[in-house]
Order: structure tokens, then C-alpha cells, then sequence
């Protein structure tokens, strides 16, 4: 079996992946429980060396709270930065030493959400916030290498049926709903959303492929969050009447100067993607597959 490096397969979209394709790969767990850490360069180093006969380095490991990562912006001796940028530095090198595929998980949030038609991978980022732009910085070091076994792949909203350590947003959204719980989200702000199995199976193609290049591992459709509330209760057959609209314009203009922007339409275009075959469900789609995975209602 093909052996596959991975970073952050302890997280929300890692262990996923994991779990679907550990029939097709061998997975070599690198994290902080497995004794690796990124960013120290000699255990890292060490750890590549017992491991150069992986064809393929698959790099999810990152600073992912967003709030959290504006109270560090700027600061390059943070975590966020530390983790996103040099970790992903101290990566490329061992990948480049060891001619290894680097597959890169990155974010819609290095764009800056003004876009009026679909983002596509030649477009040029444009960060807002500090995990958008440490993430961006994650890109650049790839790309400004010169390395050219590379993948960077951007995801956006990824959502799954079960996953306890880390809650996303539809999840959170579905617990609220079953709970007779009120729901109040922004109808002025476009976001896509996406099943992570979707994101597993073409991670899956892009490893037995060796495919290099940008690409968007996205859903096929794009919602407000209120339409994706609204979603929710449809398939789910729940209480719509809990769910009300709110302004993310309105909620930007009462916070304090100097908080956290935030970009107000996100769809990116998964194309390319599809182009080679690759298969991203809508909302409702992903959303049903949920309901199956769960054996909700049965
Ligand atoms: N979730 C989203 O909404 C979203 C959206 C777009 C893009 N992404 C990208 O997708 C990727 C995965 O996101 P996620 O939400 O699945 O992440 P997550 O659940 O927050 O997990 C983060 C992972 O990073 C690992 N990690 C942290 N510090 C480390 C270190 N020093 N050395 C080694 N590993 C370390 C963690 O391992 P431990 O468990 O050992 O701490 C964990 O496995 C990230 O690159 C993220 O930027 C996520």
C-alpha cells in the first residue's frame, strides 16, 4: 500500500479522510499525540527520514480558530503564524529533500469576498483577517519555492455527520433545530459549504495521480447562512418557524474599531475540479448523505 504522511489527521476534515481512504493508503500520523511536531525542525526531520519511502505528504496541520487568530494579527512569533507559515516552511523542506508530492490544505479565506462571480484558482488572493492571510503566506512559501510537486487544495465549510472534538457549523446548526432551539443567522452574506467526504475522495485522486496545480474542493452550491438553516430543517424535517435573519452589515457596523473584518461572499468555483471527474454535492445533497450517514429518523 502506497505510504501517505499526513499532518493534522487528528482534526475535524484529517480524521475523515483518514477513516475513508486507510484502505487505499497507508497513513503515517504526524502530530503532537504521535510525538511530532511540526515546528520543531530536528524531531521533524527525524521523523521524515524514518518515512522517506512515502510517495506523498498530506498537510492539514494548522491554527484554525479564526476569532482566536485576529488577537494575533501581525504577530509573527505566535502560534498562528508560527504553525501556518513556518510549519508549512519546515514541511516543504523536508517534502522537497525527499521529492515527495506536498499536498496543501488551504481556505477561501485567502480571498477577500468581493467577488461578484464565482473565486477560481487564478485569481489572486487577497486576505482579509490573519488566519486568511497566514494561510495565504502557507501558499506563497509553496509556491515562491519553486517546488513544483506541489498541490494546493482550498476548502471551504466543511461539514460532516459525526465528529465530536470540533463542532461546524451545520452540525451546530442541526443540534440547535432538534433541541427546539432558536436560530438567528445572516442573510446577507454567501458562503459554500462542504460535505468532507467529497474532500476525502478527491484528496484520494490527487495522491494516486500525483496531481500538482491549485485546485478548489468545494461544494456545489452556495447559500447565506439563513438559507442554509432553512436547509437544514427541510431535510431534516425540523422547525423552520425557530429560524430568523440577521444583518452581517448591521453586525459589522456595531463592533468596536479595529475588530475582526469578515467577507461577505465566499463561493468559489470547483470547475476545475470537476473537469477531472471529481464529484462535490450541493447543500441538500450533502446534507441528505448526512441523514443517512446518521440513520436520522430510521
Ligand atoms: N475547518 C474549517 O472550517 C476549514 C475551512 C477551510 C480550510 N480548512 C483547513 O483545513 C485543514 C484542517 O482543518 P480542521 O478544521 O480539520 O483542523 P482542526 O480540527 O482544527 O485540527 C488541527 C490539526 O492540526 C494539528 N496540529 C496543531 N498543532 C500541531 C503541531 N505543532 N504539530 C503537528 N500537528 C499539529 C492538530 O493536532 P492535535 O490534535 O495533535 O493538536 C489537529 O490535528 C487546515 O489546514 C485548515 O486551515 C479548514
Amino acid at each position: 500500500m502506497q505510504k501517505i504522511i499526513g499532518t493534522g489527521l487528528s482534526g475535524l476534515v484529517g480524521s475523515r479522510i483518514k477513516e475513508l481512504l486507510s484502505d487505499r493508503f497507508e497513513f503515517v500520523d504526524f502530530s503532537l499525540d504521535s510525538g511530532v511536531n511540526i515546528l520543531d525542525k530536528e524531531n521533524l526531520a527525524t521523523a521524515f527520514e524514518k518515512n522517506k519511502d512515502a510517495v506523498t505528504i498530506l498537510h492539514l496541520a494548522a491554527f484554525t480558530d479564526t476569532n482566536a487568530a485576529w488577537e494575533q494579527k501581525g504577530d509573527k512569533s505566535d502560534i498562528c503564524y508560527q504553525l501556518n507559515v513556518e510549519g508549512t516552511r519546515n514541511i516543504l523542506n523536508l517534502a522537497q529533500k525527499y521529492n515527495q508530492q506536498l499536498i496543501y490544505i488551504s481556505t477561501d479565506f485567502v480571498f477577500d469576498g468581493t467577488k461578484i462571480t464565482p473565486y477560481i484558482e487564478t485569481d489572486t488572493p487577497n486576505p482579509i483577517e490573519w488566519y486568511g492571510e497566514t494561510k495565504y503566506l502557507g501558499e506563497k512559501v509553496i509556491l515562491d519555492s519553486g517546488y513544483q510537486n506541489y498541490n494546493i487544495s482550498r476548502i471551504t465549510y466543511p461539514y460532516r455527520a459525526k465528529f465530536e472534538p470540533k463542532v461546524d457549523i451545520i452540525r451546530k446548526v442541526l443540534t440547535k433545530l432538534q433541541n427546539n432551539e432558536p436560530v438567528k443567522m445572516f442573510s446577507d452574506q454567501i458562503c459554500t459549504y462542504t460535505f468532507v467526504d467529497d474532500i476525502a475522495q478527491s484528496l484520494g485522486y490527487f495522491i494516486e495521480n500525483k496531481s500538482t496545480g491549485i485546485y478548489h474542493l468545494v461544494g456545489s452550491s452556495s447559500h447565506s447562512p439563513y438559507e442554509m438553516c432553512l436547509e437544514i430543517a427541510k431535510v431534516f424535517n425540523l422547525n423552520k418557524d425557530l429560524i430568523s435573519q440577521s444583518s452581517l452589515e448591521e453586525f459589522i457596523k456595531s463592533q468596536p474599531e479595529g475588530s475582526r473584518p469578515w467577507q461577505k461572499k465566499l463561493i468559489t468555483s470547483n470547475q476545475k475540479a470537476k473537469d477531472l471527474g471529481l464529484n462535490f454535492k450541493t447543500l441538500a445533497e450533502g446534507l441528505e448523505k448526512i441523514k443517512n450517514q446518521l440513520n436520522y429518523g430510521k
